[in-house]
């Protein structure tokens, strides 16, 4: 049995498309503000309709404090004014639609920020009629917390005592992020209707942050311990996170997603483990959950061999993979992987990402390779690196600015930027690599058009040959009308690649690489790549 009962469907938008991940605040300023804002990703649409994407995932846009950047929603259904308001996102929906571009919007429903007026009035007393919209418990014992559960943020207590109604609340992330009780059917509906809400404003699609901790064990018992370096790491993590009562609500979502046709839900599996998105995925679940082991992966063909291999066990008819090298949490790929200047190997990353089976998730900058900046420690401004410099020093680099052009600000506000541009950017930058027919970004481009052009990336099977191959990663797609072979040689040197599962090779004609010029064809079965070359077969 299938999970989604579209599979056999044509053009399923994400399935077989190309979702960008924007952070709003980074993307393009139009007010000089030195926020980005949704009036300038409205004025980047022509430029993602060129680079191809299908769907922009927008990062939290809502009413927010900001302390933890957008991810601590003070009102779920309106738009922060640094960003603009409900007609300018009802104007960027219509004018990324008339392009046919999709829009999914980030979920925040583990928490709400302190300043949300539910929170505001929860904490007055214990009576207030909605101080049951989030978790509180009495101090255990001799004004002791009331249990061993630590923020992930600050490696501290997650417990903060609120003097007015002599209790503690729960916060998984900073304490500014006071954890809703979804076993309160009050929020349980209030929560349902925010799905309704966005699909109102014509909204495609939803990712929903950390869903899988929604609920937390009822008689708010202690983890167990175990070994680690990091506290947070010492527990294990099964009292506040992936409680059995996530797979109805799971349910729930997605009946009210399907509300509208060709929705879609993804999930933030948070603490994820591949053996996760089989629980949340499948028939009447969520549709896709991310699994982030691609971005702490070693540059190495067999490592992300092992992953591919991961996700394909899941099952084909089961779950749908998706790809991700990058996001708003992550060191970008370019600095985890790269070397120097060079972009060739991001070149190679790319063509895995993109030709794969599964749906690419890309994050804005990625396609002209944007290096990750790096912080003085007082400029740090992600409660991750204020709490945790220098063994993390926080998620502030991999947010910076996008690079258009060699102007103020690589083009992205003529005011003063909210955080760091990286000082690369008078080369590197979308204007320079453009009209370049070798830069990185022409070649995402070109993958993408590669994708959308040619089924056999979307919907066709997929098989990894030659397993044992230390430095080329390499794998064919195959639906009943056509196989591509991909060979991805992940070495600075030259490397073979093994042909002998593929038959008929040496007659495929049409080819596609990143070094056209190094083309060879394969000979008795042994293909020749020189280093880090990306080279595509077609059967016909
Ligand atoms: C998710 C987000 C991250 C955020 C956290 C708390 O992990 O991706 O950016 O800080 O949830 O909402």
């Amino acid at each position: 049995m299938s999970y989604y009962p579209e599979k056999d469907k044509a053009n399923l938008w994400w399935r077989d498309g190309v979702i960008y991940q924007i952070y709003p605040r980074s993307f393009a300023d139009t007010n000089g503000d030195g926020i980005g804002d949704l009036k300038g990703i409205l004025s980047k649409l022509d430029y993602l309709s060129d680079l191809g994407v299908d769907a922009l995932w927008l990062s939290p846009i809502y009413p927010s404090p900001d302390f933890d950047f957008g991810y601590d929603v003070s009102d779920y259904k309106n738009i922060d004014p640094k960003y603009g308001t409900l007609d300018d996102f009802g104007a960027l929906v219509k004018e990324a639609h008339q392009r046919n571009i999709r829009i999914i919007v980030d979920l925040v429903l583990n928490h709400t920020s302190t300043e949300h007026p539910w929170f505001k009035e929860a904490r007055k007393s214990k009576d207030n009629p909605y101080h049951d919209y989030y978790l509180w418990q009495d101090a255990r014992g001799n004004g002791k917390v009331p249990n061993n559960w630590l923020s992930v943020f600050s490696n501290k207590t997650a417990w903060e005592y609120v003097e007015e109604c002599g209790q503690y609340y729960y916060h998984m992330f900073v304490k500014e992020q006071a954890d809703l009780n979804w076993r309160n059917p009050r929020v349980y509906e209030e929560m349902m209707s925010v799905f309704r809400f966005w699909a109102g404003q014509g909204v495609d699609g939803f990712r929903l942050d950390v869903f899988n901790m929604y609920f937390k064990d009822d008689q708010f018992r202690s983890n167990p311990w175990k070994f680690a370096i990091i506290p947070f790491d010492r527990q294990k993590h099964i009292h506040d996170c992936d409680r059995p009562e996530m797979d109805g609500v799971i349910r729930d979502i997605r009946k009210t997603v399907d509300e509208q046709p060709d929705s879609y839900v993804v999930g933030e599996t948070f603490l994820s483990a591949t053996d996760k998105v089989r629980r949340y995925c499948g028939e009447g679940k969520l549709k896709a959950a991310f699994n982030f082991s691609y971005t702490h992966c070693k540059w190495d063909a067999a490592a992300f061999r092992k992953l591919i291999t991961e996700w394909e066990a899941l099952g084909e008819e089961q779950i749908w993979p998706v790809y991700v090298m990058n996001n708003h949490d992550v060191t970008r790929s370019a600095t985890r992987l790269g070397v120097g200047e060079n972009d060739e190997r991001l070149k190679v990353a790319a063509a895995m990402t993109i030709l794969l089976r599964g749906t690419p998730v890309l994050y804005y900058g990625e396609e002209i390779g944007m290096r990750q900046t790096r912080l003085k420690r007082q400029d740090l401004m992600d409660p991750v690196g204020v709490y945790n410099w220098p063994f993390h020093r926080g998620r502030d680099g991999c947010r910076a600015p996008m690079q258009w052009n060699n102007q103020k600000n690589g083009g992205f506000s003529s005011g003063t930027a909210w955080n760091a541009v990286h000082p690369d950017y008078p080369e590197r930058n979308v204007n320079a690599m453009l009209h370049d027919p070798k830069s990185l970004w022409t070649f995402y481009r070109d993958l993408i058009r590669l994708r959308k052009d040619n089924p056999v990336f979307q919907t066709g099977a997929l098989q990894l040959i030659d397993r044992d191959n230390e430095f080329v990663l390499a794998f064919l797609r195959k639906t009943a009308e056509q196989t591509a072979l991909v060979c991805l040689n992940f070495s600075q040197l030259s490397s073979k690649v093994n042909l002998k599962e593929v038959t008929d090779v040496e007659r495929w004609g049409r080819k596609f690489s990143n070094l056209p010029e190094k083309i060879s064809a394969p000979d008795h079965g042994i293909l020749q790549l020189s280093g880090e070359q990306v080279l595509i077969l077609f059967s016909r």
